[in-house]
């Protein structure tokens, strides 16, 4: 009775249970239904689709993608009345074919910007109709098959005022005008503010979001702020990005995290490791407590091709999946964060 049978059966229903945890806790990001019910997405290169490795991983792992370049003036707009869209377009074909979603990244910038744009001289008229132009073709181009729009790109300076960029140059009221733009050219997108460093309280945090309810109040449709989220081990707390995101839910705008990775000192060890997991997982858990987020973004997947050791020297490890695409603590993080019902 209750003997070493028995507790054989147990055993082996225990051990049987666990195994379905681990082999259901490892499914594919994009697989969970959480993941599903948002825009779940990594930046990608169009340079990178002939890597049947990279390809096969960005496919299998996420559900939208964000050209990382391909859509910036340098590459699409090479000349005043020359448009390069392959780059572009070959992305947006590998998305349509994988079921996945696009973000448009970014319709104005003030970098990577070709030479007849920043040198052209351009008085606040022509420059007006410059950005009518573009903006016109790339979202008429794409339009119903790009969701999002980050119609402007890291517009405010550190202390929260207006950046002055070559578009600043059609007054200060420039973004009302770029954002009525595409929604004209594009009524179902939905168009965002994208912003770095404002996931953290400071006079920028402040000034983007005082710049933005203003907007709001004089009708601009502008759809949500983005929240870069280029971090390092020194992230924001759940705490200040709850807060972050909540304030933008009080005036109806979206927060969408639209650039996420955590970059590390190379060589990183197992701590880094830990705390660089610990930081995707609570910049997810806070998209998904908040009723206004709904897009999460990373800047890529795989250490083999981050930006991060070019621009930031002894720097890197700053994505979910080493070169060898093999999981890192931060992809098994964000698996366990989408399992959470
Ligand atoms: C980066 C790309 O990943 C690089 O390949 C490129 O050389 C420079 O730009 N914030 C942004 C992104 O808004 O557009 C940047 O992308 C990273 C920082």
């Amino acid at each position: 009775m209750g003997g070493t049978g028995e507790r054989t059966r147990v055993g082996i229903v225990l051990a049987v249970v666990g195994l379905v945890l681990v082999l259901g806790a490892c499914k594919p990001l994009r697989e969970y239904p959480a993941a599903q019910a948002m825009f779940f997405g990594t930046a990608a290169r169009a340079n990178l689709l002939s890597d049947p490795t990279y390809t096969t991983t960005l496919a299998r792992e996420f559900n939208g993608l964000t050209p990382a370049n391909e859509l910036k003036w340098d590459t699409i707009h090479p000349a005043q009345n020359t448009y390069n869209f392959g780059p572009a377009d070959a992305l947006v074909s590998f998305a349509r074919a994988h079921d996945m979603k696009v973000r448009g990244v970014p319709l104005l910038w003030h970098e990577q910007n070709p030479g007849w744009l920043d040198n052209g001289g351009f008085d606040g008229t022509a420059m007006r109709n410059i950005m009518a132009a573009h903006i016109a073709t790339v979202v008429g181009h794409y339009r119903g098959r790009i969701v999002q729009w980050d119609v402007v790109n890291e517009p405010f300076a550190s202390d929260g005022t207006l950046r002055n960029t070559v578009f600043r140059k059609i007054g200060l009221r420039y973004m009302d005008d770029a954002f009525a733009m595409a929604h004209a050219a594009d009524p179902a997108a939905k168009l965002f503010l994208n912003e770095r460093g404002i996931e953290v309280p400071g006079p920028k945090a402040d000034g983007v979001f005082d710049a933005i309810s203003k907007m709001k109040e004089r009708g601009v449709p502008i759809n949500g702020v983005g929240f870069q989220m280029h971090a390092d081990t020194v992230v924001p707390t759940a705490q200040q990005l709850a807060a972050q995101i909540a304030r933008y839910a009080s005036i109806g705008v979206e927060v969408a995290i639209t650039e996420m990775d955590v970059k590390l000192a190379i060589p990183a060890n197992a701590t880094a490791l830990a705390a660089q997991a610990r930081a995707y997982y609570d910049g997810l858990a806070a998209c998904r407590a908040a009723p206004n987020c709904h897009t999460f973004v990373t800047w890529g997947f795989t250490d083999k091709y981050s930006w991060i050791p070019q621009f930031f020297p002894g720097m890197g490890d700053a994505m979910m999946l080493d070169e060898s695409y093999t999981n890192k603590p931060a992809y098994d993080a964000l698996n366990r964060q989408l399992g959470q019902g």
